[in-house]
């Protein structure tokens, strides 16, 4: 997903520890520089067995923490001063080791200090055998951790550099990213429920054709990522799409137009906002044919019928205070045909795209919208990633619940 920018202006501290993942973490530190942080690194005299201070050193522009006596010639109390003003410290790979001292207030060596003096948001990445990692002091240490209120980030599945099997793969360093951008957003959609649709339907012709559209999902995903992050509890209703199920969302994944009604008109009913993304295939073949139609004649004809209008279906069921957003596709004439799906569907917002070109529309990471509202106003959006713009429409549907619920209220007083 989109990291661009998520941690501009952010102060992070990476702690690495000594073990053989150690090496991701230059990975991990230059996709943190590339979202916009300002990283400063503390190394374990471990980790240096693994990888140089000087690559660290090199890439985040700054010196290396690692000796807490005698290190560098200026008089600065690293382990207090680095800890002040820090938006999160992350420590990946997180040995049994720094996991044990940190649950148990050891503080011997600088990355243990320093741990002592943080009181940012603290995201811990264990990496190690696996054997040790399911053993039941690390297991421990690390409930305790949680308990302390640090995040963990469990670690992958495979086969480790040691050649056992199962977990202690530190987690790939765009999760770790991702996971840092969730643990510093705003929860501002706590306590809400949403469900979002997203890519194309497939209707079927015979065993292999079918009628669908360039919808790869992008928009949809965007917005069901965005909305997790900010604590949404986010199902995301997904036509066939490669793009990997965004983290925090549930995915329930479809076909064809019909399984897309039955999947979203179920999840809606108790949602709080609903925001189709979805290019959803207006009509299906009426007679699928049963084995692959051969090219026997010079045309063919085929008839199709009409799929149920999901959306105007979900106006009709809407309920006080539940918020409806669609989306409306077009080649031509926007305002007219998005402000006429608008009325018809009962919506609260369309966001409007004319699809075909480059940069916007299907499949492309950037869009330009225009949103448009019942009382006519109108909100022309820059170009921008899919990303940010899904955060521009949370914004007023977060908004548009507030003003909905003053609104009850107050008929409430009289
Ligand atoms: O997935 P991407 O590659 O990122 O592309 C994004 C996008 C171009 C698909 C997206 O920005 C977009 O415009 N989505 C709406 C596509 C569409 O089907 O528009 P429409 O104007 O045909 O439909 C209007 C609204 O009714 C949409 O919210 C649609 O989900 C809904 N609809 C349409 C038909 C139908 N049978 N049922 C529906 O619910």
């Amino acid at each position: 997903m989109w990291t661009e920018n998520l941690l501009s202006g952010k102060r992070l501290v990476l702690g690495v520890s000594g073990g053989i993942s150690a090496y991701k973490s230059v990975a991990l530190l230059r996709l943190l520089q590339k979202a916009g942080a300002d990283v400063r690194v503390i190394m374990t005299k471990n980790a240096q067995a693994f990888v140089g201070r000087v690559t660290f050193e090199a890439i985040s522009g700054q010196p290396v923490f690692s000796e807490m006596f005698g290190e560098l010639p200026d008089p600065e109390i690293r382990h207090i001063s680095w800890a002040k003003d820090i938006d999160a410290v992350i420590i990946a790979p997180a040995t049994a080791s720094i996991i044990g001292k940190i649950a148990n207030g050891i503080a011997d060596d600088a990355l243990s200090t320093f741990m002592m003096a943080v009181t940012a948001p603290r995201l811990i990445c264990p990496a190690m055998n696996t054997h040790m990692y399911e053993n039941r002091a690390v297991q421990r240490n690390l409930d305790i951790l949680e308990e302390d209120g640090f995040e963990i980030l469990e670690p992958g599945q495979g086969e480790l550099a040691c050649k056992t099997t199962g977990p202690g793969r530190l987690a790939d360093p765009e999760m770790i990213v991702e996971r840092v951008v969730g643990l510093l957003a705003v929860k501002d959609l706590a306590g809400k429920r949403l469900v979002v649709s997203a890519g194309p339907t497939r209707e079927s012709i015979d065993p292999v054709r079918y009628i669908s559209n360039p919808s790869s999902g992008k928009m949809g995903y965007a917005i069901a990522w965005a909305a997790a992050l900010r604590g949404g509890d986010v199902i995301l209703v997904s036509g066939p799409s490669i793009l990997p199920d965004p983290g925090g969302v549930k995915v329930r994944r479809v076909v064809t137009a019909s399984e897309m009604a039955d999947a979203v008109i179920d999840e809606s009913g108790t949602a709080d906002i609903v925001i189709k993304t979805a290019a959803v295939s207006d009509y299906r073949p009426v007679d699928v044919a049963a084995h692959k139609i051969k090219k026997e004649n010079d045309t063919i004809v085929m008839t199709l019928e009409k799929n149920m209008d999901i959306l105007a279906e979900l106006g009709r069921r809407k309920r006080p205070g539940q918020i409806l957003v669609g989306f409306a596709a077009e080649t031509r004439d926007l305002e007219k045909y998005a402000t006429e799906k608008l009325v018809k569907k009962s919506l609260d917002m369309i966001a409007a795209n004319i699809v075909g070109e480059v940069d916007s529309g299907f499949e492309a990471d950037t869009n330009r919208l225009t949103l448009f509202f019942p009382d006519g106003q109108e909100k022309r959006l820059p170009m921008m990633n899919k990303f940010a713009l899904a955060n521009i429409i949370i914004d007023h549907t977060i908004d548009m619940i507030a003003r909905k619920s003053d609104k009850a209220g107050h008929q409430q007083d009289f």
